[in-house]
């Protein structure tokens, strides 16, 4: 029997450079795709994994995220009085349940692995997922649930994998695949970064893990590895070593929040998907595009 997964780790204290000046003040995790910051997509993911407790690892600037997450009773009340049932219900139905959420800082941006090791004392002596929140995933059935559903068939450590351009390889951590097991395979080979020509497949880690807790020791000896920080692939590696790692091809869609361009792309996309602005984003497109207007059976989002 495997123990249960109940806790989720997010990593939110990188600088997120990238999208300077926006995150100067604001944290990458709550600029908004269409009405809903980026994190709330993926704390639902969480949710309907079966994830009962969110743990956030923050830093400075990050504050903003703890009082998205905690109820705002003055907002509440003033919707209720003003008949805005839906809008209430739509807030209430995202709320964490009170001592759902834990909160920590990460002192200083060390790198991933120093983040996911801030959480040791949240997370404890047991399996945890860890979902970056720069990746936004869509499929039918989300891809921690799917992650899950093979934790429990393989147990130890699982991640997702999606697949990349060849080309791309050398940028990404990349996953060797090898002998089946249930619903994903095993892993044989973990590379970050190869060096171009070595890689032994095109997929790549696509930012969701489930983790057994014995990382955290490996974590502890506080290892730099690339750029001079802790790097979390470094840890697995080594864990690697002593537990078997499960991957799980996803194969849905990925959107990289962390990237202007990803961030921007997910907008466009959710808002194609939203049945009162389908319509007019669609025609705005097309506008830009020089694209004809194919009226309400044209552009399919997704
Ligand atoms: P990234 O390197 O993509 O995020 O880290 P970043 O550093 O915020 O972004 P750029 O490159 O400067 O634009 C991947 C994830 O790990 C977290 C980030 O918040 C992000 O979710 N992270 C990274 C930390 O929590 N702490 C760190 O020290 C580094």
């Amino acid at each position: 029997m495997t123990q249960r997964v109940r806790k989720a780790v997010f990593p939110v204290a990188g600088l997120g450079t990238r999208f300077l000046p926006a995150t100067k003040a604001v944290p990458k995790e709550m600029l908004t795709i269409v009405d809903r910051p980026v994190i709330d997509y993926v704390v639902e993911e969480a949710r309907e994994a079966g994830i009962e407790h969110f743990i956030f690892v923050t830093g400075r600037n990050k504050g903003v995220i703890e009082d998205h997450f905690d109820v705002q009773f003055e907002l509440y009340d003033t919707l209720a009085q003003r008949g805005r049932d839906e809008t209430l219900a739509m807030l209430q139905r995202v709320q964490p349940l009170p001592g759902q959420t834990s909160f920590t800082r990460q002192q200083a941006p060390l790198g991933l692995g120093h983040a996911v090791w801030c959480a040791r004392e949240l997370v404890g002596d047991e399996p945890f997922a860890l979902l970056l929140p720069d990746m936004i995933m869509r499929a039918e059935v989300g891809c921690l649930s799917q992650m899950v559903s093979l934790y429990d068939q393989t147990g130890g450590n699982v991640v997702a994998v999606q697949e990349c351009d060849p080309a791309d390889a050398h940028k990404y951590g990349i996953v060797g695949r090898g002998a089946r097991a249930g619903t994903g395979f095993e892993i044989d080979r973990m590379v970050e970064k190869p060096a171009r020509g070595t890689a032994p497949s095109n997929l790549y880690l696509n930012g969701r893990y489930i983790l057994q807790p014995q990382i955290f020791s490996i974590l502890e000896k506080q290892e730099r590895g690339a750029g001079n920080e802790i790097q979390l692939t470094d840890a697995m590696l080594k864990l690697k070593a002593k537990q078997p790692f499960y991957g799980y091809h996803f194969k849905g869609r990925a959107f990289d929040c962390g990237s202007p361009e990803g961030f921007v792309e997910a907008n466009l996309t959710f808002a194609l998907e939203r049945p009162e602005m389908h319509e007019r984003i669609e025609r705005a497109l097309r506008a830009l595009t020089g694209e004809q207007p194919r009226g309400k059976s044209g552009l399919k989002a997704g």
